[in-house]
């Protein structure tokens, strides 16, 4: 990747190279054909509610149907569905068993150590059935906000097919977060109930996460919980405080292994997840039962185009939106094979993702840029140890893929025979947006293609008016879709504002802004540029320079603090702080870890800074505005261009320069 973005943007804009579906790929596909997927498009412009009607009827089961498809009488809050009844839990699990699925996979997990197991749909209905039950003893129920801080074993998908089985809003919460942010998390969702673990497996060594939950709910910081319960995964000896405490394998096994599932509205949350943004603490995404699973269960049949013997892999976290949509509720919907693996590369065992797909046969595989530029850079000779010819479609997701890592990935990993699907979406859309159609769409190295059937997509200037081929601007969404989020928790103005409000087109429709730049080119292909606001990716991670520059400035040393991202080859990003100290405070390699440290423990161990500059002063506008955009071209080592006439002073930059 060039470390000047301009450089970037020209190469991928001026990429030629276009693979075609392949004819056996095409001929077996739903949607096989570009006018087959065009058809689409134009359907669902034309009259967008019999479009969504008909497919909510079509592919999820109602207990009760809805009366209205889209109810957008008080934009930007969408209700979908409304006046029906059901239940992502039911869909996942019992409308499986019904539509003969009962004894095929549902999930087969694959423990960091090498452990396997396997639950069928007949399984995984009577575990998720039994944990539901145990959540009901615990006293919660419909409404009741239930965080998860797991590590990724199989008891993380059953106990959020568990609360959303008895209408219990989930909120998973990243095992790599810490205590502080768990506790920031269960404070804002007012969370009733934590699911943990005494701790999950990371790179051969134990992540500690029950600890972690009881240093948050230390000195009743958080009175809404009233009860942990706890997995048993590594046998580490943990605290339990009688009362609230209780261990899975107590209260779980001996459940019934019935338990209906509660009819929700088609409104009735399903979960918050948060996520970071520019301003403020990290926003809690609301997404709701019918939209969300619609928008899963759909998508996830699109892209990947899902066959009955597929064995699919998502390499995601549950504690992203990502493993939310596409390790659990889109396959689940759709009655495939869903693979877990706690495990990452390591040391120990660099191989692991290739083993796991020899091992398991899996033909589909999606995973992130970052995993793939990491073995990109150590060669092919590692990959071509294993036999992947079980291989049938490649997905990408998380940050823009530069074309050389989409190459790759085809040729090495997909022997230039599966499709690469680089699909866009965020937190917010709940699913896939943009992306292509295995059997339909002609890719280009880089791009993210088209959006879906449904999707209006546009790149606009801050008036909301389309830009012309091949100049960037703002992607956005036009048009509400079924899988939006509906609000941020607690904070409507701040979703309306963020989102809604950012741009301000001149005919006075809302638009939703995504926060990313893109371009298109003269084919109508999006090409997504990464984010234009203070928000980094790095390996695929989102993370708010504010957040960042919040925990930096609550150590005693700093004085003030600017976070910025600077292009990574690896990473994508890299996070790079420039702090002032507090006048005593002098600079040193030990402040440098300390400081390192001091975020770890604020945010999580994803957010440290890997490069801390210190100076005297930090760049800003006479109005106190610090001039990010000053400090990102030092981070990369680039002079200093565009206007600096706004700067106070101008003997900031000169230091700042040495
Ligand atoms: C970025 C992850 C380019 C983008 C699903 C977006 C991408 C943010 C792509 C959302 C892609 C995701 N190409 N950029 N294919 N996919 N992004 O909420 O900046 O964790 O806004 O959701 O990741 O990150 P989030």
């Amino acid at each position: 990747m060039s470390s000047d973005p301009s450089e970037s943007i020209e190469s991928v804009l001026n990429e030629e190279r276009v693979f075609d579906p392949s004819p056996d790929v095409a001929d077996e596909a739903r949607i096989s054909s570009l006018s087959q997927y065009k058809m689409m498009v134009d359907q669902a412009r034309e009259d967008p509610e019999k479009f969504w009607g008909e497919a909510a009827r079509k592919e999820l089961h109602w207990f009760e149907p809805f009366n209205q498809v889209l109810d957008w009488s008080n934009p930007p809050f969408a209700k979908w569905f409304s006046g029906g009844k059901t239940n992502i839990s039911f869909n996942c699990l019992d409308r499986q068993i019904q539509n003969g699925n009962g004894d095929k996979e549902a999930i087969i997990w694959e423990g960091e150590p090498g452990e396997i197991r396997r639950f069928t749909y007949k399984q995984l209905h009577q575990e998720v059935c039994r944990a539901a039950n145990a959540l009901k003893d615990l006293g919660l129920g419909k409404g009741d906000l239930v965080a998860l801080y797991m590590p990724m074993v199989p008891e993380a998908a059953i106990a959020m097919l568990a609360c959303a089985r008895i209408g219990a809003p989930h909120s998973v919460v990243f095992g790599g977060f810490s205590s502080e942010a768990l506790r920031d998390r269960l404070i804002d969702g007012e969370a009733k109930a934590v699911i943990t673990a005494d701790g999950g497996y990371r790179k051969d060594k134990v992540i500690e996460l029950k600890s972690a939950v009881d240093l948050a709910l230390a000195n009743n910081a958080c009175p809404s919980v009233k009860s942990v319960l706890v997995v048993q995964r590594t046998n580490e000896s943990i605290d339990m405080q009688t009362g609230r405490d209780h261990w899975w394998h107590d209260l779980v096994p001996s459940q019934s292994d019935f338990c209906s599932a509660e009819h929700m509205d088609s409104e009735d949350r399903l979960f918050v997840l948060y996520t970071s943004g520019s301003t403020g603490k990290p926003k809690g995404v609301v997404h709701t039962t019918a939209g969300y699973n619609l928008w899963a269960h759909l998508t996830f049949q699109w892209i990947f185009d899902i066959r009955d013997d597929d064995i699919y892999w998502c390499t995601a976290d549950v504690g992203w939106i990502t493993g939310h949509s596409y390790i659990v509720y889109g396959p689940l919907s759709n009655g495939a094979t869903s693979v877990m693996y706690e495990g990452v590369p390591r040391p120990s065992n660099p191989g692991a993702f290739w083993e796991v797909i020899e091992k398991h046969k899996v033909s589909i595989f999606y995973t992130a840029p970052t995993a793939i530029r990491a073995f990109m850079k150590n060669g092919r000779s590692l990959p071509d140890k294993y036999n992947m010819n079980s291989l049938r479609l490649l997905g990408t997701v998380g940050e823009p893929i530069n074309p050389e890592a989409w190459m790759w990935y085809r040729e090495v990993i997909g022997g230039n025979r599966c499709p690469v699907i680089d699909t866009w979406w965020q937190t917010e859309t709940g699913g896939v947006m943009i992306s292509p159609l295995p059997g339909a769409t002609p890719t280009k190295p880089g791009s993210a293609t088209f959006p879906l059937p449904g999707i209006e997509a546009d790149v606009v200037n801050a008036n909301g008016e389309t830009v012309p081929t091949g100049e960037g601007g703002y992607l956005v969404i036009r048009k509400p879709w079924p899988g939006m989020m509906r609000t941020v928790h607690g904070n409507e103005k701040r979703f309306r504002e963020s989102y809604w409000e950012y741009l301000r087109p001149t005919g006075g429709n809302l638009i939703y802004f995504a926060g990313d730049g893109a371009r298109r080119d003269s084919d109508g292909y999006f090409w997504v540029m990464g984010r234009v606001d203070d928000v980094i990716n790095v390996s695929g991670h989102r993370l708010g320079t504010m957040e960042i520059e919040s925990a930096l400035v609550s150590h005693p040393a700093v004085s003030e603090a600017a976070v910025v991202g600077r292009p990574d080859d690896l990473k994508g990003e890299s996070v790079v702080a420039f702090v002032t100290l507090e006048g005593t405070s002098s600079a040193s390699d030990h402040l440098i870890n300390d400081l390192r440290n001091h975020v770890g423990n604020e945010i999580g161990a994803i957010a440290k800074p890997d490069e801390i500059r210190f100076s005297d002063a930090l760049p800003k506008t006479r109005s106190g505005k610090i001039m990010r955009r000053i400090l990102r071209s030092l981070a990369a080592g680039n002079d200093i261009s565009g206007d600096t006439s706004t700067l106070e002073d101008r003997s900031v930059l000169d230091k700042l320069r040495n």
